[in-house]
C-alpha cells in the first residue's frame, strides 16, 4: 500500500484509511467479532490508519478498534474525535475534554492517541483555548498529533497558530465538492486532509438502494442524495461512473476513491465497511491510477457533485 505523508509533523498513513464508525452499530457478540474481521483485513491489505470517535456509539466504537488492532498497535495510527454531545450539539468545554480523552485512551487500550481530533466546531469555546488544551495533550505524551473536523478556514488558521495543524477531516467525495473550498487554506498551512464518506454513504459503490431498502433511523433517512426528486438523478450520475468503472475493469468504490487519490496527493480516504471481501476492495483502489480522460470524464458526469 502507498504511504502518504499527512501535514508536517512526520505523521504518514496509508492512501486509503479505515472508518470505524459502523462498528458502533451493532449489540451483540457477533456483530463485534464481524467489525473486528473486517478491522483486520484491513490491515492485512495494508491500512495502516485507523479512524473512530468518542460519539461512535458512546465509546464502543473506540472499545471494539481497539481489541482489533491490539496486536498490531504499533503498525497503525490511530484517530478519534472529541466534542459532540449524544444530541449532536457541539460540546467543547475544556474540562469535559479532559475527561473524554481520558476515556478514549482506556476503551482504545493505547498509551497515545496518534491523531486527536476536535470532532466539531464550538462556538461556546475559542479554538485557541481548545487547540492551546490539545497541545497539553501534545505535551503530556497523550497525543501525537492535531486535527479539526467539520470547521472552517478561518478556524483552521487560528487553531494553526497555537500549535500545529495536521490534518483536517471533511465529508468530501464525487458527490459531495464543498470541502476543496478548503484546499487553499490547507495548501498554504501543508496541512493533509482525511476524507470521510468518501463513497457517499455507499451511494457510490453500486450497491445503493433506494430509502426504503434501509433501516429506520439510518442516517440516510435524512439525507438530500436520497431525498425524492434526488435519487433518481443522482442514481443515474452512479450508474454513468459504473459505466466508466466497468470499461476500466474496476468497482464503482475503487474508482471514487482512486478520483479522490488523484486530486491532491495530500489527502487519504477513510472508507467505511465491515464487510472484509468490501475491505479488500476498497484498499486496492491505492493502486488504481486514473487517467487524464477518466478524470476529465467523471468531471463531465459530476461537475459539480450530487443533486441536493
Ligand atoms: N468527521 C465526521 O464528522 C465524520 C462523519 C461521518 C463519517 N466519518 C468517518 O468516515 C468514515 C466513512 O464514512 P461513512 O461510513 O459514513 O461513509 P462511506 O465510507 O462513504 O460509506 C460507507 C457505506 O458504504 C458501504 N460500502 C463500503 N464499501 C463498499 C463496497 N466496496 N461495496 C458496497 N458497499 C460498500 C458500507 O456498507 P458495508 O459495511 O455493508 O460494506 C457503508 O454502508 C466513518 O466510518 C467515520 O470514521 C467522519
Amino acid at each position: 500500500m502507498k504511504i502518504r505523508p499527512l501535514g508536517q509533523q512526520g505523521l504518514a498513513t496509508s492512501a486509503i484509511g479505515y472508518g470505524a464508525m459502523d462498528t458502533a452499530l451493532g449489540n451483540d457478540a457477533d456483530y463485534d467479532a464481524a467489525s473486528i474481521s473486517a478491522i483486520r483485513r484491513a490491515h492485512e491489505a495494508g491500512v495502516t490508519h485507523f479512524d473512530t470517535a468518542e460519539l461512535y456509539g458512546w465509546g464502543k466504537s473506540e472499545r471494539v478498534l481497539g481489541e482489533a488492532l491490539a496486536p498490531i498497535r504499533d503498525d497503525v495510527t490511530i484517530a478519534t474525535k472529541f466534542g459532540f454531545t449524544p444530541a449532536f450539539t457541539p460540546n467543547s468545554r475544556l474540562d469535559h475534554v479532559r475527561d473524554v480523552v481520558d476515556n478514549s485512551l482506556r476503551r482504545l487500550g493505547v498509551d497515545t492517541i496518534d491523531v486527536l481530533y476536535q470532532h466539531i466546531h464550538d462556538p461556546a469555546v475559542p479554538i485557541e483555548d481548545i487547540v492551546g488544551l490539545m497541545a497539553e495533550f501534545v505535551d503530556a505524551g497523550k497525543v501525537k498529533y492535531l486535527g479539526l473536523s467539520n470547521t472552517s478556514a478561518e478556524n483552521i488558521r487560528k487553531a494553526h497558530a497555537v500549535h500545529p495543524i495536521s490534518v483536517v477531516q471533511a465529508s468530501y467525495s464525487i458527490f459531495d465538492r464543498q470541502s476543496e473550498r478548503q484546499f487553499a487554506v490547507l495548501e498554504d498551512l501543508g496541512i493533509g486532509l482525511i476524507a470521510y464518506r468518501p463513497l457517499a454513504r455507499g451511494f457510490l459503490t453500486g450497491a445503493v438502494k433506494p430509502l426504503e431498502g434501509y433501516p429506520a433511523g439510518d442516517f440516510r433517512r435524512n439525507n438530500p442524495w436520497w431525498a425524492p426528486g434526488n435519487f433518481k438523478a443522482n442514481l443515474a450520475i452512479a450508474d454513468e461512473l459504473q459505466v466508466l468503472a466497468d470499461k476500466r475493469g474496476v468497482t464503482l468504490s475503487q474508482l471514487s476513491l482512486a478520483w479522490l487519490l488523484a486530486r491532491k496527493p495530500y489527502i487519504v480516504p477513510i472508507p467505511g465497511s465491515r464487510n472484509p471481501e468490501r475491505v479488500t476492495e476498497n484498499s486496492a483502489a491505492a493502486e488504481l491510477t486514473l487517467t487524464p480522460g477518466d478524470l476529465a470524464q467523471i468531471e463531465g458526469i459530476a461537475p459539480r457533485g450530487a443533486h441536493v
